[in-house]
């Protein structure tokens, strides 16, 4: 089963848990790497840790959480290796990883709700990549 590393600030905190709980009950293998309340805190710490995690092959997928996604989705596109994605629809969760073998999924807590966020989760870790020839080539001009 797929590992998957996770990361949330004060706004993303409840919707991190409700993540966490159903992809565990999943099976999925799962690492919390903060925040661990409500209390206000910086989310480009929870971003780093989390593509940090994924770039280094700790774990296969990340799943990041703040109010809007956008800051999580802003930190976690700097870090070498990552491609993160904001998603408010299962669709564009289907898309990026078959299209751009997205291995970072950006939520936000209060923009999309918790149902909602569930279900784009699990069309995110459900998705494999492609592997289309112009998809691969597509991502290596990323850089
Ligand atoms: C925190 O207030 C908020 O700025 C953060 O959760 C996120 O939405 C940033 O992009």
């Amino acid at each position: 089963m797929k590992k998957i590393v996770i990361g949330c600030d004060h706004g993303g905190f409840d919707l991190k848990n409700e993540i966490i709980a159903h992809l565990k009950e999943r099976g999925f293998s799962i690492t919390d790497v903060g925040c661990d309340s409500t209390a206000s805190c910086d989310y480009p710490v929870y971003a780093k840790k989390v593509a940090k995690a994924v770039a280094a092959g700790e774990a296969e997928l990340g799943i990041l959480v703040c109010g809007t996604g956008i800051g999580m989705s802003m930190v976690a596109n700097k870090v070498p290796g990552v491609r993160a994605a904001l998603c408010a629809d299962c669709f564009s969760a289907q898309a990026t990883r078959e299209h751009n073998n997205a291995n970072v999924l950006c939520l936000g807590a209060r923009t999309t709700g918790p149902g909602l966020a569930l279900m784009i989760t699990d069309k995110f870790v459900d998705t494999p990549f492609s592997n289309d020839e112009r998809h691969i080539r597509r991502i290596s001009m990323y850089n």
